[in-house]
């Protein structure tokens, strides 16, 4: 496990570097990123490239054994290039060009700016290359999938689309134009969607403009990626990624780069509804699942953050140590605090970092000098991985369709993956979250909520996963649309039909109504937002409606198919509803639950083939007090224990 920093030479007096790098020596720091911001200072001049300052940065952290991992710094141009190719400017979707003064501007598909790109990492690469210190780079920083209208991006969209659809006609077909006289007669009339809200729209040209923008921040990526490798194959590529707003379909992004590398900003403030208590081990979780292994944290949470936003408060108490070593136990080998000082320029001077302006060292720069001592002895983990026998699916495609047609008041794709993996961290177990078309056979247990947009690889993939035996959940909004996001004549799950041995006779998108389900059991929880009215054929019924118009028509299914079985949820329920759910279904597939954990300590079981390790994480803002099965050994604290008592956002990890 290894930690380090984002630093900014450019930002800093060079007299500062020297002991910049002499501190974090001597605190345990082992590699820094630079470099993803400073084309300005690195290409000061069109052609003319300057790296006497970077050098000199570089040698400083190499001499102090420090690693760099290289930012490559497509994300921000300088001005001069704007100005002697404006053409390369991004156009948003109303159509006007992006303001310069920010970040971001450029179009990513423009020729002229990927030519300036390609020079740059060719320069960058040709002169850091053979330099021992540099051991990963970063392409660009935080990429999206871009929408930019400019003419170029226009008419590769166009193309993209005829080479997918063969004709104007088959894009009709597909898009079922005749919809509000919607028919194109001529490529030329195809249009990115316009700056109204999607679900005004086509959302067969939103999912394709998804498409399409992903495509090309990932073709971009690729090509960068391309040029690295010619210099140093073996050199780890990667670029970094928030969970937040228009991302790129991370699976093909990273489908041909080394590792992912995650920004992990958690919240500040923690919540103690549990309906909202979702820990932020959900993103790590995917960001692990994205390439199934161990992952990177390219910029974690330091101090208060601003900027974006007015100043979040300040990092409670071992919260800067806690949610780094949370990331770890998730499978993030090295993490990278950002930053090492708080910028005294620039849009994010409030956004903290470690050390505040003023440079003295702080409660949180010792906090992290802790850190840095428990990030050695967290070493026992270095060969160790999460064996999961969970998986929860996730869809960018599905996702993104439900964002553009909101189905009912308060549904959210992500909110159902969410309160899943809640419930079953509940039961401290281990949790991997994965593509749709992932290998499914390693698991006892799949969940695959509201996979709406159909994708014939996926749901096969997902029978073979029940006919073999497996045990899956599937819930509302499945099955609702073709790969070209239409809707299908078929009654719903259309093609889970078969696996859940139901039929949704109608539906009712209840919003914020709020009516009750019983299970097999007895037990009653609260429903809202959806209720699918079903038609059992060869399913039973584990849960049904208990109040109003449905009472007791079933709500939940559960269905046996050859060797396995499906159950479906055809409903939205709180957090008791998931846990209890959860808990039966680990009972029915075997998968050990540890009993009696306190709400908000998560659990992540770890083994390098002989040894397992239990690794607790308190990330519920108060202490606790955690009874053990049997007297277990402490890595951390070198001693039997037969209890754990935690600190807010503390850590422990015991040898089973
Ligand atoms: C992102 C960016 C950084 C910085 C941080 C601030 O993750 O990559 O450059 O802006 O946010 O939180
Ligand atoms: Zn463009």
């Amino acid at each position: 496990m290894r930690i380090g920093v984002d630093y900014y030479p450019e930002q800093w007096d060079s007299s500062l570097w020297e002991k910049d790098a002499e501190i974090m020596a001597r605190t345990g720091v082992k590699i820094v990123r630079m470099g993803e911001f400073a084309w300005s200072r690195i290409e000061p001049q069109d052609g003319i490239f300057d790296f006497s300052w970077l050098d000199k940065a570089v040698n400083i952290f190499a001499r102090y054994t420090i690693k760099v991992v290289m930012g490559i710094p497509t994300n921000c141009p300088p001005l001069w290039l704007y100005e002697k190719h404006p053409e390369i400017i991004r156009i948003g979707m109303d159509g006007s060009k992006v303001q310069l003064g920010i970040r971001g501007h450029r179009c990513i598909n423009s020729p002229v700016f990927r030519n300036y790109a390609e020079r740059m990492t060719n320069e960058l690469l040709k002169h850091y290359s053979m330099n021992l210190a540099v051991v990963a780079w970063q392409i660009d920083n935080e990429m999206r999938a871009y929408q930019c209208t400019c003419d170029i991006c226009k008419n590769k969209f166009r193309t993209w689309l005829i080479d997918k659809y063969d004709s104007v006609d088959g894009i009709n077909k597909a898009f079922g134009n005749c919809a509000w006289s919607g028919e194109y007669s001529d490529i030329s009339q195809i249009q990115p969607p316009s700056d109204y809200p999607e679900s005004w729209q086509n959302p067969s040209l939103c999912l394709e403009w998804y498409r399409f923008t992903s495509y090309s921040t990932a073709d971009f990526a690729k090509e960068m990626m391309l040029i690295v490798k010619k210099y140093c194959p073996k050199i780890p590529v990667t670029t970094n990624v928030c969970f937040s707003g228009n991302t790129a379909n991370f699976y093909e992004l990273y489908d041909l780069l080394d590792f992912v590398s995650y920004n992990n900003y958690p919240p500040v403030r923690i919540s103690d509804n549990p309906d909202s208590y979702y820990s932020h081990a959900f993103h790590l979780d995917l960001m692990r699942g994205i390439k199934e292994k161990h992952f990177w944290i390219m910029e974690q949470l330091s101090g208060s953050t601003g900027g974006w936003t007015p100043m979040s408060p300040a990092l409670k108490s071992g919260m800067l140590m806690g949610y780094s070593l949370q990331a770890m136990l998730h499978g993030a080998d090295t993490v990278l605090h950002f930053r090492w000082r708080t910028a005294l320029t620039g849009a994010e001077q409030f956004n903290h970092g470690i050390l505040d302006h003023s440079n003295v060292p702080n409660r949180r720069f010792f906090e992290f000098s802790e850190l840095c001592k428990r990030a050695e002895q967290m070493s026992v983990l270095d060969n160790t991985f999460i064996i999961s026998d969970i998986a929860i699916l996730y869809s960018p495609e599905s996702e993104k369709a439900l964002e553009y047609q909101p189905q009912t008041e308060n549904f959210s794709y992500i909110h159902q993956l969410k309160a899943f993996h809640a419930a079953f961290t509940h039961f401290g177990a281990n949790i991997d979250v994965i593509s749709p078309d992932s290998d499914l056979t390693k698991y006892k247990l799949v969940i695959a909520p509201s996979l709406f947009i159909n994708n014939k690889k996926e749901t096969e993939n997902i029978y073979r996963y029940v006919i073999n035996g497996g045990t899956l959940v599937l819930t509302n909004r499945s099955g609702v649309k073709d790969e070209h996001n239409n809707c299908i004549m078929d009654s719903l799950p259309t093609v889970f039909k078969e696996l859940i041995g139901a039929e949704v006779t109608e539906y009712d998108p209840i919003g914020n109504e709020v009516h009750t389900i019983r299970d097999f059991a007895g037990n009653e929880f609260v429903c809202t937002q959806w209720c699918d009215i079903l038609r059992l054929t060869t399913a039973k019924a584990y849960a049904e409606y208990n109040s109003g118009e449905y009472w007791c028509m079933p709500a939940i299914t559960l269905n046996r198919y050859c060797n396995g079985v499906a159950y479906y949820i055809g409903t939205v329920c709180h957090a008791d509803f998931y846990e209890s759910f959860a808990s039966n279904l680990m009972m029915q597939t075997r998968i050990p639950k540890l009993k009696g954990l306190p709400r908000g300590v998560e659990v992540t079981t770890r083994t390098d083939g002989t040894d397992e390790y239990i690794c607790f994480f308190n990330n519920s803002g108060n202490p606790v007090s955690i009874p053990l099965p049997k007297p277990m050994y402490s890595v951390i604290n070198s001693m039997g224990r037969d209890k754990l008592e935690l600190r807010p956002f503390e850590v422990d990890i015991v040898r089973k």
